[in-house]
């Protein structure tokens, strides 16, 4: 029997919810942590599928981790070490396998991970992380169900121009530069939050490394790196998707646990669109809707840019904005396959491979569905409609369209949704969100 979610909606959702830690940060800090051979503490560590999934691949290897669930502490011992090879979790495969390889070279010189998984939004190539392999002095092959990297002596400095701003990329680069021989170059680097977060992290180690306001990160190898203590920062994307919730429901949602600038220019889209908010307490928002929705044209882009993971709770939020938005994707290709289902609950959305922002993007000339043209306002209604998840972002946004629609949804495929949100019943229960995990067949 699998798991469903069974929300009721059409009504206003009020009430408060606790930001999880980044889950795009405290896996990263999780291997940042195998880097020194002195333990790390890790604060406000989210109790989620891809947390869960990290630490059995550190653990695969000897590391011992202690997660304390109810102080969401998490103490990570990597002295245990004793393997470069890394089993693939029973839990499943992520993004971050491959981002262990730093790590694992510098303490065996040779590192042998498991191919990656996580959501199906595009072809999510990894080049970058092999060039970058390649420029620091290893060898990297691929094995039926493992990515193999070796080299023969230190890992030296290199300099490497991104040909895209890789979030992945990045942090494969700082993880074979902090410990390489002599100074390294990261041009076109990635900047998110989440990265300057773990470039504060590594210096807390004891790495030194510089940033310029050219998207490039200068790295000086050190030899060794100690344990550090730090807090994870609370999650913008987990957030942003609440504060959809609230202005699409015409509810009212306090979001505890971020910190506002991390929001950046989401704050602007959401008001351009009618949505409001303000700051009840540090680092507290209520978030609400202020005026009539109207419609908009939203391009994703790399931070600080509208991110690709704010999209579709975004999405759900202009089905119910008077008027044609239009959202152009255009760091995934295939980011928009969650919009088909939504047409069971009476959303108009349209999809074209056109690029339909102000700027032709690497898409252009692709087949690829990257635009979508989406009409509102609609009221959206479901009568027992059962709709399945693709994948983490898009499992929220159907959350929030359950939440909006006159009637009862079921939605399936949870554990895309919990392997980055945990259990949305158990984080909304302080709001009158009408919502319980079912047995489904
Ligand atoms: N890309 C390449 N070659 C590479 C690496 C990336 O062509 O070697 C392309 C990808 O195909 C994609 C684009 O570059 O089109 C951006 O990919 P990036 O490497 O930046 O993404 P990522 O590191 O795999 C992280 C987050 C994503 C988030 C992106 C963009 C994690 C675990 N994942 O992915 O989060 O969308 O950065 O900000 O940090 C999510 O949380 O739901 C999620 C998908």
């Amino acid at each position: 029997m699998k798991k469903a979610y069974k929300i009721t909606g059409g009504t206003a959702v009020n009430g408060e919810v606790q930001c999880l830690g980044a889950k795009n940060f405290a896996t990263k800090a999780m291997i940042a942590a195998l880097l020194s051979n002195k333990s790390t503490v890790l604060s406000n560590v989210p109790n989620i599928g891809d947390v869960q999934i990290t630490a059995e691949m550190l653990e695969s290897t000897g590391v011992e981790i202690e997660f304390n669930h109810s102080t969401s502490v998490m103490r990570i011992h990597p002295q245990s070490i004793h393997t470069y090879r890394v089993s693939l979790p029973h839990s499943g495969s992520n993004r971050v396998p491959i981002l262990m390889i730093g790590a694992l070279l510098n303490k065996f010189g040779r590192a042998e991970v498991p191919l990656l998984g996580g959501c199906n939004i595009g072809n999510r190539k990894i080049d970058f992380h092999y060039q970058a392999l390649q420029l620091f002095g290893a060898e990297v092959s691929e094995t039926e169900d493992a990515i193999v990297a070796t080299c023969n002596s230190r890992l030296k400095g290199t300099h490497i121009e991104l040909n895209y701003p890789s979030v992945g990329a990045t942090e494969t680069c700082l993880f074979l530069s902090v410990l390489a021989a002599g100074t390294t170059v990261i041009s076109n680097a990635a900047v998110e939050p989440e990265i300057g977060e773990l470039i504060t992290m590594l210096r807390s180690m004891g790495a030194i490394i510089f940033t310029t306001p050219e998207r490039k990160i200068v790295i000086d190898g050190v030899k060794q790196l100690h344990g550090t203590q730090i807090e994870i920062l609370g999650d913008r994307i987990d957030a942003a998707s609440w504060a959809a919730l609230a202005c699409a429901s015409n509810g009212n949602i306090v979001v505890r646990g971020i910190r506002p600038e991390t929001l950046n220019n989401f704050l602007s889209y959401y008001r351009q669109v009618g949505g409001g908010f303000e700051f009840v307490a540090p680092n507290a928002i209520r978030f609400f809707r202020e005026t009539e929705l109207k419609s908009t044209v939203i391009e994703t882009d790399v931070y600080p840019g509208f991110s690709t993971d704010w999209q579709q709770p975004f999405a759900i939020l202009l089905t119910q904005a008077q008027g044609v938005s239009v959202i152009h994707e255009t760091v995934y290709e295939k980011r928009f396959g969650y919009l088909d289902a939504l047409t069971q609950l009476g959303a108009h959305t349209q999809l074209t491979t056109h690029c339909l922002g102000s700027t032709q993007c690497r898409y252009k000339s692709m087949d690829y569905h990257h635009s979508a043209i989406i009409t509102g306002g609609t009221k959206l209604t479901s009568n027992n409609c059962v709709i399945d998840v693709p994948d983490l972002r898009a499992g929220l946004a159907y959350v929030i369209a359950a939440a909006i629609a006159n009637g009862t949804t079921i939605i399936t495929g949870i554990q895309n949704i919990e392997r980055g949100y945990g259990s949305v019943p158990q984080r909304t229960k302080n709001t009158n969100l009408n919502i319980e995990t079912i047995d489904f067949e």
